[in-house]
């Protein structure tokens, strides 16, 4: 019986991965935790609202910790799994791209291995199972584009947060849907693959793949590419990482190949300029990914709020960017600062954007 902590057990990604355990005989609650949403019909020997996650990864002691919280909340938990060797089904991407190099030193420490949860990069992970690395020439990482693909700047002006809800091909919580709409969302998740697989910036490419059937995509030395096809369903990357090396079965519908098509097409960087800022920040590398996915955050909650037109975000970020130095954090409590500072300076940008 592998005993898992679900960590945003209220969440999209919480709510799908209550479901694959139920299903799995092999798995097994033992504790789950909230923000502040009550997990009174969650069947789990421990429950947390709020509070100090590891306290409850204390407690729990469990197999595997899926960490499926929304943005830097999820930290301590994340450097904790790493830090006891405990296997960390990561779906907090924030978390990884944040710590960066504090949460790989602690990897290094504890033992421990990240099974990522994310759909690109459960699909790099699989593609990429039992090769070398100096047989990888290139990662892919594919994209919907979001909502509002092939749109120009003029028309993004006023675009307001239920339109950018409103997500072609995945339902998931609002932070993550923003982003997606932003592009962030990518620009994220290429900092994640850079951390995860250890592939240099220049070497990871992101391409559109505007109905989400091909989850990413690795090219070899050789010529070959091996793609991760897939309808959307979040219930899958759960589940593998949740019953890795197993990989149980899923209700996940089999693909379709006599109605499929798929078409690829580059990003637009100048319409969306959070990717381009994902990718300097990632280059800089210290606590620059940390201060854009900070910047971001704040900047996403306020478009959400009302408080900050779509475009501004960018903006917010870039801002922060700029007037951060990116030196690398000596220890969590450096991280922490670092990302409290962004977080005020990108509070600032929010009066006079
Ligand atoms: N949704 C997807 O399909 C998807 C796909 C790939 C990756 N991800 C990643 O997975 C993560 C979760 O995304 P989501 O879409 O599931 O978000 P979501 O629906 O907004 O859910 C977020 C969860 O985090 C909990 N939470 C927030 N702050 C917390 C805190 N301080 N302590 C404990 N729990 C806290 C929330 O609890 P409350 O309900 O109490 O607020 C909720 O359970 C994000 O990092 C996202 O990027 C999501």
């Amino acid at each position: 019986m592998k005993r898992v902590a679900l960590l945003g057990a209220t969440g999209s990604i919480g709510r799908q991965a209550i479901e694959i355990v139920a299903a799995h005989p092999g798995l097994e609650l033992c504790a789950v935790a909230s923000g502040s949403s009550p997990l009174d019909d969650v069947d789990a020997p421990l429950k947390q609202v709020g509070g100090d996650l590891t306290e409850l990864l204390e407690r729990a002691q469990p197999d595997v910790v899926l960490n499926a919280v929304v943005g830097f909340a999820g930290i301590h938990a994340t450097l904790w799994a790493l830090e006891h060797g405990v296997d960390l089904a990561l779906a907090n991407k924030e978390s990884l791209v944040a710590a960066g190099e504090l949460a790989l030193a602690a990897m290094a420490r504890g033992g421990g291995r990240i099974l990522p949860v994310d759909s690109e990069h459960s699909a790099l992970f699989q593609c990429l199972e039992g090769s070398e690395r100096e047989q990888v020439h290139s990662l892919v990482l594919t994209g919907s584009g979001g909502p509002f693909r092939g749109r120009t700047r003029d028309e993004l002006g006023d675009v307001t947060p239920e339109q950018a809800l409103a997500h072609p091909t995945w339902s998931m919580g609002p932070k993550i849907t923003i982003d997606s709409a932003t592009l962030a969302n990518k620009g994220l998740e290429l900092i994640e693959a850079h951390y995860l697989f250890g592939i240099p910036y220049r070497d990871i490419e992101i391409v559109l793949q505007p109905t989400s059937v091909v989850h990413s995509l690795v090219r070899f030395r050789d010529g070959t590419t091996l793609a991760h096809l897939g309808y959307p369903d979040m219930r899958v990357p759960i589940s593998y990482a949740l019953t890795y090396p197993e990989r149980a079965a899923t209700p996940a519908a089999a693909l379709d190949f006599t109605t499929l098509t798929l078409q690829f097409e580059p990003p637009d960087t100048q319409t969306f300029p959070m990717l381009a800022l994902a990718r300097e920040a990632g280059e800089r590398g210290g606590t620059a990914p940390c201060v854009f996915n900070a910047a971001n955050e704040v900047a996403v909650a306020a478009f959400l709020a009302g408080r900050l037109p779509f475009l501004a975000i960018a903006e917010v970020v870039a801002d922060a960017l700029a007037q951060s130095d990116g030196s690398p954090a000596r220890d969590v409590h450096d991280l922490l600062e670092q990302d409290g500072a962004a977080r005020r300076f990108a509070e600032q940008g929010l009066s006079v954007a």
